[in-house]
This record gives structure tokens, C-alpha cells and sequence, in this order.
């Protein structure tokens, strides 16, 4: 075994199932680290680096990562950066989690994949954990996957990734929908046509500047025309209102809606949070029609937002029937999931839906250990201590910028996005030759999403660097 490879087995054989708080590596794993690059890049060569053999469905700066651990990654040249990407808002643990590397590599060498055609022992537990810690986390909770939860709680789904879970939950919402149209349970004001027709409740409305995924059913939900143009037709069925505008959900949300996807403080779409009166105005309004209210919480959910979900932030009357989930579930092994109110999951039979790798047990025992880190109430105060810090750091260091290069700070917890008044491309590419890793979002938005466990200093030290490049970039 190489160097690099024993230090990491020792350390995480030493930390399975422990709350780890990640240290400096010591010298000499500095220098295992650093052997391991220099090997890498050699063994990757010039094809490697171009991607002369990948499809090109990305423009990436000229560096080939190796490897990394806690909040830092290191390029085959041995370049350190600090990582406030965490893999696009994955990595919530940090790179190389000695847990989640410990778990992994003991359970690679017992079971990866036994399909879904027979039970296996993690999947049961990371689902059941899943529904202890949301129900824990939310006392209060009386609506949508929280309604008579003690005793019928909410379901859980294994899908492969964020889009996969959103695809899950839309189809869900056609067979509610037909369901619901069906046993004629809409309440008052439902049409004939819709009595004589349930086929005709199958409406799904998303907002602008949502993002929900890549695959057809995902990118019809997500009303970016960049994304969209070049694969239409698009499902049908989907319609798009204004986020945030809560007068006008009654004149898209009608009895015809079988689901409102939207997530509560969105990523992609620029770092922009939803307000409670919009979110409860979708509850009530979903309620009436007898629609499905899906929380896209794959980016802000899962600790991000300093809550174990986004929705969490809000009352109670805000709460959701279905939860996708993905991005951090497994910290970078891929997952996605679905969480439905145990009303949707009673109208979910065998054969409905399916997967061959979802709910394996590699990822799923990967996700135990992100669960029992990130529901851990110390590490979320971590997250919103670190979220405030991150935001009054920026808020200072930015203070000469504002309304001149930097339009707005916003976020919440550790998903923080800056919104320049140009694009950010150049303060991204010069923050990457001065050590640190951003990514960007919608509308000119740098958006900093570092993996939840870092420590204050590492945060203090992006707001420091990012504001000193936004600050070169203005004069
Ligand atoms: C809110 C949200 N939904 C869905 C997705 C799609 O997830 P994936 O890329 O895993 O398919 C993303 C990815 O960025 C996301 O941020």
C-alpha cells in the first residue's frame, strides 16, 4: 500500500462512527500527499489534463485535481487550495473524511451492490435515520411530511443523484395526482371535467431561477432557457412562476396541479432564499387543490442553511410532503433520495418506480456517517456560527464595494452567495491562482458553499481572499 493510502486506512480506522474534527495533516503526510500527486500526474499525462477523450459539457480551468482533505484539494503540481466549492455544496464533511473513508473501504471489501431485488442492511438504516433525524430536528412540525408523523411517518426513495430524486418525486405527483382526482378527495369546487378526466391533474408548476436537474423531467421543471432550448420539446404539463411572488400562485397553482417544486433558498439560481408568506401561500394554496409541495433541499438541505433542512428555518405551516435530497447525503459517493409524507407513500406500489444502483449499500453506509455528523446539533451550530462569520467577514472586508462592484450579500448558513454587477469568472480565476476554489451561480453570483466542518479561521481566510480579489478587480 502507498504511503498516502496507509496514512489514510490508520487515521480512519481510528475515527469510524466518531464526530471528527479535522486537523492540519502532519509533515509527513504532507509529503505522502504531495508523493501521491506527483505520481498522479505523471501516471494522468497531457490526455488527461485536455480531457481530449471527454465530451465537452464543461469548460474547466487548466489544473487536475488529486486529492484533498478537510476543506483544503491539491492539484497534480502540488498547488494547495482551500475548497469553498466543496464539489458544487457535496463534501460536507471535507475531502477525505477519515469516517466516510473507513466506512467505505470496509464495506467495498463486504457488499457494493446487491440491486434492489433483495434487502440489504445499510439502505434500511440511512432511511430510517433519515426520517428519525427530520422529525427530531422539527417538533413542532403538524404539516405535509410531518402530519401524523408518530404514527404513519414519511417514506424514503434511494435514487443515484439530485436530478434522479427530482424525477422520482415529480412522477410520485402524476400518480397522487391521478389518485387524488380519482377518489374524488379534492374538496369543494373540483371540476367535471377533472371528475370525468384524472388523467387532466398532472400540472407541475417550478419558478424562475429554479434549477432541478439535467434529465427531461428535471429540466422541464427548471425555466432556464440555456439549459432548455437545445432539448425541446420538454415534458408537458409544466409551467413557471414568478419565485417569491406569492399574489400569484392562485393563477397557476389550480385543481389541474399535481405538484409545486421549489426549493427554499436557491443555489444555482443565484443564492436566493424564499420568503415565508411566499412558502406558506404554496402550502395553503396546495392544500386546496390537492397538490404535492416538493422541497428541492438537494443543495440547501442536509445542514447547508445551519438546519438540518432549509425548510426547517421556517414556521411550521411551511413544511413540505415530499423532500428531494442528494449532494451531501454520502459526502461525494452518489446518492439522491426522496423523502414523501406517508399519504403519498400509501399510493406508491411495487413496480411503480425503480432503480438498479439506488439505495446500495456502499453509499447508503456512507450516508449513516454524513447523518450522524450533520443531524449532530454542535455541528450545526458550527454551520450557522460559521454562516454568521462568513457573512460579516464579507460584509466588512466588502464594505468599499458595495453598490459599486458588489451589488448584494445574501444566503444563510454556509450556502452565501455575492452578487457582483459583472460576471464573476475573473474574480473566480484569480481567487484560484491565490489558493481558493469558488464556483458560480446565476445572475453575476459567486456563490460560496464550503464543506460544512470548516473551521472559523479557513472561513475568515476565503472571505479574506475573495474580497481582495473582488477589491483588484474593481480598481
Ligand atoms: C437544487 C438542485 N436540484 C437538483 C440538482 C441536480 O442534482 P444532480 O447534479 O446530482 O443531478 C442540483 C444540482 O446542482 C441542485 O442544486
Amino acid at each position: 500500500m502507498s504511503g498516502y493510502g496507509r496514512i489514510l486506512c490508520t487515521r480512519a480506522a481510528a475515527a469510524v462512527g466518531k464526530i471528527g474534527r479535522w486537523a492540519p495533516p502532519a509533515a509527513a503526510s504532507v509529503r505522502a500527499y504531495r508523493a501521491t500527486a506527483a505520481r498522479l500526474g505523471s501516471a494522468a499525462g497531457p490526455a488527461a489534463k485536455t480531457g481530449s477523450h471527454i465530451l465537452d459539457t464543461y469548460v474547466r480551468p487548466p489544473i487536475v485535481l488529486s486529492h484533498g482533505k478537510g476543506s483544503y484539494v491539491y492539484d497534480t503540481a502540488g498547488k494547495e487550495y482551500l475548497d469553498f466549492t466543496a464539489g458544487i455544496a457535496v463534501v460536507a464533511l471535507g475531502h477525505s473524511h477519515p469516517g466516510v473513508a473507513a466506512a467505505v473501504a470496509e464495506q467495498a471489501g463486504a457488499l457494493v451492490h446487491c440491486s434492489n431485488l433483495y434487502h440489504n442492511v445499510w439502505a434500511p438504516r440511512l432511511a430510517q435515520r433519515i426520517v428519525e433525524e427530520t422529525l427530531a430536528a422539527f417538533p413542532q412540525g403538524t404539516q405535509g411530511i410531518y402530519a401524523g408523523a408518530a404514527a404513519a411517518p414519511p417514506r424514503v426513495f434511494f435514487a443515484n443523484s439530485g436530478t434522479e430524486a427530482n424525477e422520482g418525486a415529480l412522477k410520485f405527483a402524476r400518480k397522487y395526482g391521478k389518485h387524488v382526482a380519482e377518489a374524488g378527495s379534492l374538496g369543494r369546487g373540483a371540476s367535471e371535467a377533472l371528475r370525468g378526466d384524472p388523467g387532466l391533474k398532472h400540472g407541475i408548476v417550478c419558478f424562475t431561477g429554479g434549477f432541478h436537474g439535467r434529465t427531461m423531467g428535471a429540466l422541464s421543471a427548471t425555466a432556464n432557457p440555456k439549459y432548455q432550448k437545445p432539448f425541446t420539446p420538454l415534458v408537458p404539463g409544466v409551467q413557471t412562476a414568478r419565485f417569491n411572488q406569492a399574489a400569484e400562485i392562485g393563477s397557476f397553482v389550480d385543481e389541474r396541479t399535481c405538484a409545486v417544486i421549489v426549493e427554499p433558498i436557491q443555489g444555482e439560481g443565484g443564492v436566493h432564499q424564499a420568503q415565508p408568506e411566499f412558502l406558506r401561500a404554496l402550502r395553503r394554496r396546495c392544500d386546496q387543490v390537492g397538490a404535492l409541495l416538493i422541497y428541492d433541499e438537494i443543495q440547501c438541505g442536509l445542514g447547508r442553511s445551519g438546519r438540518l433542512w432549509a425548510h426547517q428555518l421556517y414556521p411550521e405551516d411551511c413544511s413540505p410532503d415530499v423532500v428531494t435530497m442528494a449532494k451531501p447525503l454520502a459526502n461525494g459517493i452518489p446518492i439522491g433520495a426522496i423523502l414523501v409524507s406517508d399519504r403519498v407513500a400509501q399510493i406508491i406500489k411495487p413496480g411503480d418506480h425503480g432503480t438498479t444502483f439506488g439505495g446500495n449499500p456502499l453509499a447508503c453506509r456512507a450516508g449513516c456517517v454524513v447523518l450522524d455528523h450533520i443531524a449532530a446539533p454542535e455541528f450545526l451550530e458550527h454551520v450557522q456560527q460559521a454562516g454568521r462569520v462568513l457573512d460579516q467577514e464579507l460584509a466588512r472586508l466588502l464594505a468599499p464595494h458595495m453598490g459599486r462592484a458588489v451589488v448584494e450579500l445574501r444566503g444563510a448558513g454556509l450556502l452565501r452567495g455575492i452578487q457582483l454587477r459583472s460576471d464573476p469568472a475573473p474574480v473566480i480565476d484569480l481567487a484560484r491562482e491565490r489558493g481558493l476554489l469558488l464556483v458560480a451561480a446565476g445572475g453575476n453570483t459567486i456563490r460560496l458553499v464550503p464543506p460544512l466542518n470548516t473551521g472559523i479561521t479557513d472561513i475568515k481566510r476565503g472571505a479574506a481572499i475573495v474580497a481582495e480579489c473582488v477589491g483588484q478587480l474593481a480598481a
